[in-house]
């Protein structure tokens, strides 16, 4: 299958072109999506037939400060490429998030459950969704949470890098969902685009924690047990986007047809075990 990347550079377009050498993979500095005409064309010529869409602004917090620029490249650069999909007849894979739910339910939200986002950054993923269904008959929007990988700046790397650096620590008890290890939700979603059954999927690790008890964990698993970090809640981090409390993902449908990814704790030792082996 003829397969382009958008995003190819970042966490997740990275582990997925890790897997799939044949795949056309176009960087930011390769391909800005918010530039319509440069989409329509590296599409045309390159007329895959699956677009696996990974580029976004992922910073949750300069989303919420820009909500426009969030819109502009969540919303319309999504737009652009689903254009360009519709023009080759390609299917389109799209990556969303946890954050398109209120988590005001407490309990895991399931693919057809109703969104209604809280923040910025989850609007415009929110937009990108519903400019997907209206405009490629022939998508997947998988949903994800709390993404690490190997590459890149991620939540993992700044509660290893803070307590590398004896920095104090201060993480929220009230904010609770899916650690998802970047390589394995690539799996996920490489066994998925290939079954062309398309819909709404859900593909994290299994489990759902408090941000507090993953950083607990991260620094477990880095040999780092003992270091302390406080317990706060939410209304004591004064940041600029605000997260849903329990927005943890229920993978039904993707399950039904044998995907699934294993516990959350498991694919954080595969990725501690991955950097050791990298030393
Ligand atoms: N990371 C998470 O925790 C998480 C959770 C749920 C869903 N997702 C979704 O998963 C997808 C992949 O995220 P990721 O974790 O791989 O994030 P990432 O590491 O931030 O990768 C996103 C990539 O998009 C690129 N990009 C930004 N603006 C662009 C533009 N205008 N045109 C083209 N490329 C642009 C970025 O390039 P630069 O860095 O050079 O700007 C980056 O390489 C995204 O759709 C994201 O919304 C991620």
């Amino acid at each position: 299958m003829r397969i382009l990347i958008t995003g190819a550079s970042g966490g997740v377009g990275q582990a997925l072109m890790a897997r799939l050498p044949e795949a056309i993979g176009l960087s930011h500095s390769q391909l800005d999506v918010t530039d319509a005409q440069a989409v329509m064309q590296s599409i045309v010529d390159v007329a895959p037939q699956l677009v696996i869409h990974c580029a976004a602004l992922t910073n949750v917090d300069r989303c919420a400060q820009m909500p426009h620029e969030a819109l502009y490249v969540n919303g319309f650069g999504t737009q652009n490429v689903a254009l360009a999909c519709q023009k080759v007849g390609a299917a389109l894979c799209y990556l969303s998030t946890n954050e398109v739910f209120d988590g005001e339910r407490g309990t895991p939200y399931g693919e057809y459950d109703p969104m209604s986002p809280v923040n910025p950054y989850g609007y415009s993923k929110y937009v990108g969704e519903q400019i997907v269904r209206e405009l490629v008959p022939q998508h997947y929007i998988v949903r994800t949470s709390w993404v690490f990988a190997h590459n890149g700046r991620n939540f993992l790397h700044r509660i290893v890098g803070l307590a590398r650096n004896g920095k104090s620590l201060s993480v929220v008890t009230d904010e609770v969902a899916c650690p998802t290890y970047a390589e394995d939700l690539a799996e996920g979603i490489i066994a998925l685009v290939r079954t062309e059954r398309y819909g709404t999927y859900h593909l994290t690790n299994q489990g759902a924690v408090s941000r507090y008890a993953f950083a607990r964990a991260i620094l477990d698993a880095y040999g780092m047990a003992d270091y302390p970090i406080t317990p706060i809640v939410k209304a004591q981090f004064n940041r600029p986007s605000r997260p849903p409390t329990y927005s943890a993902l229920q993978n039904t449908f993707a399950a039904l047809i044998g995907i699934t990814l294993r516990n959350w704790r498991a694919a954080l030792d595969a990725f501690v075990e991955h950097e050791r082996q990298k030393i």
